[in-house]
């Protein structure tokens, strides 16, 4: 796993659109995989720059989403389609109909998840971005979560509830259910590129990169992945780095 430090937000938008940069430029249909939350929104602030300064384009990439809420009205602005169309696609010319997202109004869920799944593998992500759960998920596969698990409709944690109520005008508004892309599936991409910041994701990165890979922390299946770069914020590196000198001091004490 290649690991990343950036000192400052900047450097670590920097760092990761020039992945992003790299593989839109790398072939003529980019498909790219997509995350949300706070982690990722530095990246997607430089891509939509670099896109109006430095023409940037993504007119001919798709992109999937990772994970949606179940539950939400159609025209929630917390559906994750929304959030990504809003701080990324929408800002960079990605056509519409290049950004999929599985149907979580659909009538038949198992049945949507399965035809999400499908066309997921079929469209063969090569450049996957993530973010980590606090308690190690990856999408919304939460502790517990198989490693070969497909798309399916997941239960949240209270931990991931309570995490994501900041983007709620009120924590009982955040959804318990959500359709994710399993880790089987994301395991297909060709590349995760793993975003990682602020001290509170210093111990689930910290069992990532020591810990047993284990279905009880979901993201420690990246160990098992090819091609996984984990970019870091300094509050990031140095709370892992204070944990794992704590760590050893207390191994060989
Ligand atoms: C959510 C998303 C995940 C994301 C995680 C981390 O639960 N479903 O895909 O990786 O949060 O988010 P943040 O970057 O806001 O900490």
């Amino acid at each position: 796993m290649e690991v990343v430090v950036a000192s400052n937000t900047d450097e670590m938008a920097a760092r990761t659109a020039d992945i992003v940069d790299a593989f839109l430029r790398s072939g003529p249909s980019p498909v790219l995989g997509l995350a949300t939350g706070a982690s990722v929104q530095p990246l997607y602030r430089e891509l939509v720059r670099r896109h109006r300064e430095e023409s940037l384009s993504f007119a001919t990439a798709r992109a999937f989403l990772l994970d949606e809420y179940v539950g939400l009205d159609a025209g929630h602005p917390q559906l994750y389609r929304h959030v990504v169309r809003t701080q990324l696609t929408g800002q960079v010319g990605l056509p519409p109909a290049c950004l999929y997202s599985p149907d979580v109004h659909a009538t038949d869920l198992e049945e949507e998840c399965a035809r999400y799944d499908g066309r997921v593998r079929r469209a063969r992500i090569g450049l996957q971005i993530l973010g980590i759960g606090r308690n190690g998920h990856l999408a919304f596969n939460e502790p517990g979560s198989a490693f070969d698990s497909p798309t399916r409709v997941v239960r949240l944690t209270e931990t991931t509830r309570a995490d994501n109520a900041r983007f709620f005008g009120n924590p009982d508004e955040v959804p318990r259910r959500a359709m994710t892309q399993g880790l089987g599936t994301i395991m297909e991409a060709g590349h995760l590129m793993v975003i990682a910041s602020g001290a509170a994701k210093a111990a689930p990165v910290l069992k990532v990169l020591r810990g047993p890979i284990a279905e009880t922390v979901p993201a420690s299946i990246l160990r098992t992945h090819p091609r996984v770069t984990l970019v870091l914020d300094a509050q990031a590196a140095d709370a892992v780095m204070n944990c794992d000198v704590a760590r050893m001091r207390s191994a060989t004490r």
